[in-house]
């Protein structure tokens, strides 16, 4: 497995406190057959300059690194971020935001309400040519009630990331994305070892018993390629429909 989404760097935003808890969930991740992770610390403009952040994130990296046993687990690494969403993502060189050597973009969305200029921006972002990767979407009431905007982003090239523990939890709107085919990668968001732990081997038992062994091969598939920076597969979606006030 290879996990897309998580929170592990060592004290950078509100995922591992310390290196000390970064270890234990790598070695949490390892222990669960996790064999590459693109670390992903939030990163919010409202909060610091990008140049500040990538500088931020170099030195945590390298305080997690400098620590022999992480080295020793040979899992593969890269360095990416969760961007919060801004408009100044269209005035913004993106590469350095990006999964490393990847044209993949992790964004997050405000979760309570649908933020003024989503779609301009995501098609600037998506005519420039980055691919977002649009973070925890079961998350979005405005894609739950409206799953056509979601269906739509996809279609032009954006890339659906559930969490696993939504798969876990059987969160009804996370289990219809899947259903219609509209989810794509499945990662942890791993932030502590608490209540907010490594739990991708779950998740993915989960979907093999839900919805058997193809589902998990196109999930592995789609994590593979996202984290090499090459195309996923083709979505095989089924475009949501309302029926008697009900997506179906
Ligand atoms: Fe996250």
């Amino acid at each position: 497995m290879i996990d897309l989404h998580c929170h592990i760097l060592p004290s950078i935003d509100d995922g591992a406190k310390n290196k000390e808890i970064s270890l234990e969930m790598l070695k949490e991740q390892k222990s669960q057959g996790v064999q590459a992770i693109a670390f992903t610390p939030h990163f919010n403009f409202s909060r610091i300059d990008p140049e500040e952040f990538i500088r931020v994130r170099q030195k945590s990296f390298d305080k997690l690194m400098a620590v022999p046993e992480v080295k020793e687990l040979g899992i593969k690494f890269k360095l990416g971020c969760e961007i919060y969403f801004s408009t100044k993502l269209n005035e913004t060189d993106l590469d350095p935001l990006c999964y490393e050597d990847t044209n993949y973009i992790l964004i997050e969305l405000p979760t309570d309400r649908r933020p003024y200029g989503l779609k301009h921006t995501i098609v600037d972002i998506l005519n420039r040519g980055y691919q977002p990767v649009l973070a925890h979407v079961e998350r979005y009431p405005y894609f739950a009630e409206n799953p056509v905007e979601l269906y739509d982003f996809i279609e032009q090239g954006c890339v659906a990331q559930v969490n696993s523990g939504a798969v876990i939890d059987d969160d009804k709107t996370a289990m219809k994305y899947i259903k219609w085919g509209m989810a794509q990668l499945i990662s942890s968001d791993a932030h502590n070892m608490k209540n907010r732990c490594p739990n991708m081997k779950e998740g993915f038992m989960r979907i093999s018993k839900k919805y058997g062994e193809d589902y998990v091969d196109w999930f592995e598939r789609n994590a593979r390629n996202v984290f090499r920076g090459k195309y996923v597969d083709e979505p095989m979606m089924k475009k949501p429909k309302k029926i008697f006030g009900i997506w179906l």
